[in-house]
């Protein structure tokens, strides 16, 4: 593949946002390998509830479906909000079901890295086996590496999750070279 399109979604709607840092320093990961990448957080997926009858999309939800046709691989990223992943994650994911009817339904064989951040491990780590399950019902391919960060750890948190930040995009672009 010449230059995989790897879209990171996620984070919160706080440009300060740990997991949107996390996703951002991912994709500069991914492009320094020669990816193109894009970022979908804050605004970019800030929905209504999804809804099962909703009229065809438009909008930044348009925008979002587009991007992941597009896309090669996807890394999801949430914080964790009282142990699992966020509703503003959720409800992103949740609206992949406009997918449901393409050639290639949801994140059908494509690699997803994940991070989850928390204000503790025990939160960190819940979020990511949540985030697992629910990419593994949207088909999609976990990375055998996903990153937990625990926000309030001493330190720089996020400069000591580098290197599995970077074995993880490291993975993505492993399963695409197959
Ligand atoms: C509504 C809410 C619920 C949270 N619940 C938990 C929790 O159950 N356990 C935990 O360790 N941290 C919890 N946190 C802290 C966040 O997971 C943590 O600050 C995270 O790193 C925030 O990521 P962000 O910088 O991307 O916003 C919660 C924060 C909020 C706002």
């Amino acid at each position: 593949m010449s230059k995989p399109h790897i879209v990171a979604l996620g984070g919160t709607s706080r440009p300060e946002s740990t997991t949107g840092r996390a996703l951002a320093r991912c994709l500069a990961i991914a492009e320094e390998a020669g990816a193109r990448t894009t970022l979908l957080t804050g605004e970019a997926i800030n929905f209504p509830p999804y809804e099962l009858c909703a009229p065809v999309p438009d909008g930044n939800i348009a925008r979002f479906v587009e991007t992941l046709r597009s896309a090669d691989a996807v890394i999801v990223g949430s914080p964790g909000y009282h142990g699992t992943l966020s509703g503003l994650v959720k409800n992103a994911l949740d609206h992949v079901e406009l997918l449901r009817g393409d050639d290639r339904v949801y994140f059908d064989r494509m690699p997803v890295g994940m991070v989850a951040t928390a204000g503790g491990w025990q939160a960190a780590v819940s979020t990511m086996a949540a985030l697992r399950t629910v990419i593994h019902a949207l088909r999609g391919w976990p990375t055998p590496l996903g990153v937990a960060i625990n926000t309030g750890a001493d330190g720089d948190p996020l400069a000591d999750a580098d290197p599995q930040l970077r074995l993880m995009v490291e993975q993505v672009l492993w399963f695409l070279d197959r």
